[in-house]
């Protein structure tokens, strides 16, 4: 009986405290959150007009709240918003600042409306530390005018012709970015830059099989990043990981149709480094490739300490690939004795099937040998059943076990 009253007592205490907490009257730093509804500062919201002025006006009022208090830009429900190439830049002086994306966002419609911006990126947003992105709009980039031809009017001679991507973060640390759907960029539709300690969850991103470049997700020079709980088919790169990049954690991702989960290209830039990643639970439906690794011939550096573990296959054309002779034009392809050196490589607890008949292609350069490769419970099978599938490999060293179709070229470490 007197355990039972401390108890009550001890949860009444409990709800007291959470009471006045929630007041404001028991802290000490007193957190206010500010809503900064767009529509207050002049966006207009009927898919025409052009809002950018507005939602720069309520960027910069979230930006400049007092530093302990929590803004939230809010881009109201049932309103398609227009916007043409704008950057949200930091620093800010909140520690946390939100941005609530429930109604829709789409780019210009033409492209001489971007005459006079950067064509690197259409919606960016740079050095804002522990910035949230999240809600369930979509943000529409306007790709079909940029596919056929990225150039802007007639290319001048000697200039090459680049899509922007669709939003882009550069040092945002602490980045979240969630629930949102990102349909038809122009280019790669969410690009990661320079950012640490990042989570990316319950995105959808789509757009048609045939759209050129129109990766999903691109992650470069970042560390801690999780992308998990994803839906991706946007006709390239499901989530590509490129140089400069370590700690990645990418789970619950379904890809295709597309190219698959890759790592690289590496090595064009000259040197890239990559370390401690980790592609687990993913399922590719119908992807050109798997799970890739793809380096130029010529770089230096490495890419190390990667597992694929829980991986399902659905008539993949190429499940497994390591690819050191990347050269997607085929075109002035340099023929180099250096290399990007691949060490320590998990493949585990693998399934699935695939159009093609080879299906695990560890093709490593042959000056530089890939290391440490290791194959646990990896079963691919034809789509036709009965037909026979294989491994191939150039200068590739580790061990296999339980792994089907059985190969044996992999030499000893
Ligand atoms: C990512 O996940 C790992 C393992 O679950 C965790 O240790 C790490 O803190 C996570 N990163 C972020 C940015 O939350
Ligand atoms: C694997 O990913 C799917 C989403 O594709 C998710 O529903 C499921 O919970 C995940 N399972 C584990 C064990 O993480
Ligand atoms: C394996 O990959 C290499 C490198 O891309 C390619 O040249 C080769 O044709 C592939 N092998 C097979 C049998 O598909
Ligand atoms: C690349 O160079 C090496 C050494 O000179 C040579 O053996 C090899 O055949 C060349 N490969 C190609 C694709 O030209």
């Amino acid at each position: 009986m007197a355990q039972l009253i401390t108890l009550v007592l001890l949860l009444l205490a409990c709800m007291l405290s959470n009471a006045l907490g929630s007041t404001g009257l028991s802290r000490i730093n007193l957190v206010s959150t500010t809503i900064f509804d767009v529509t207050n500062y002049g966006a207009k919201g009927d898919g025409k007009t052009n809002d950018s002025p507005a939602f720069m006006k309520a960027w910069k009022a979230a930006c400049e709240a007092q530093p302990n208090d929590r803004s939230i830009l809010v881009i109201p429900a049932t309103k398609t918003f227009l916007l043409k190439p704008i950057s949200f830049n930091g620093p800010c002086n909140p520690s946390s600042l939100y941005v609530q994306i429930s109604g829709n966002i789409v780019g210009p419609a033409k492209k001489t409306d971007w005459i006079g911006y950067h064509i690197d990126a259409w919606l960016s947003f740079s050095r804002v530390n522990g910035l949230t992105v999240s809600g369930n709009g979509q943000i529409n980039g306007q790709g079909p005018i940029w596919w056929e031809n990225a150039c802007i009017g007639t290319p001048s001679p000697g200039t090459s012709c680049h899509a922007p991507a669709a939003l882009m973060f550069r040092r945002c640390n602490g980045l979240r970015l969630n629930g949102l759907t990102h349909v038809n960029s122009p280019r790669v539709h969410i690009t990661i830059t320079a950012c640490n300690g990042v989570i990316m969850s319950n995105l959808h991103i789509i757009a048609p099989e045939t759209s050129p470049n129109t990766d999903g997700i691109n992650v470069a020079s970042s560390t801690n990043v999780n992308i998990s709980d994803s839906i991706i088919g946007t006709g390239d790169d499901c989530i590509a990981i490129s140089g400069g990049s370590s700690d990645i954690k990418i789970s619950g991702i379904t890809c295709g149709p597309g190219h698959g989960i890759s790592i690289g290209a590496l090595g064009k830039g000259g040197v890239d480094m990559v370390e401690n990643i980790e592609v687990r639970n993913c399922t590719l439906i119908k992807t050109l490739a798997g799970v890739r690794i793809k380096s130029w011939q010529g770089g230096r550096g490495y890419a190390r300490k990667i597992s694929f573990k829980a991986i399902k296959f659905d008539a993949v054309y190429n499940p497994i690939i390591i690819d050191q002779y990347y050269c997607p034009t085929q075109k002035n392809c340099i023929n180099s004795t250096s290399a990007i050196k691949l060490s320590d490589i998990s493949y585990s607890g693998i399934m699935g099937t695939s159009n093609m008949d080879n299906v695990i292609n560890l093709s490593c350069s042959e000056s530089v040998a890939c290391t440490n490769i290791a194959m646990d419970n990896v079963y691919i099978s034809s789509v036709t059943p009965g037909r026979k599938v294989f491994g191939k490999c150039i200068n590739a060293h580790g061990r296999i076990s339980h792994v089907k179709p059985l190969f044996n070229c992999l030499k000893p470490n």
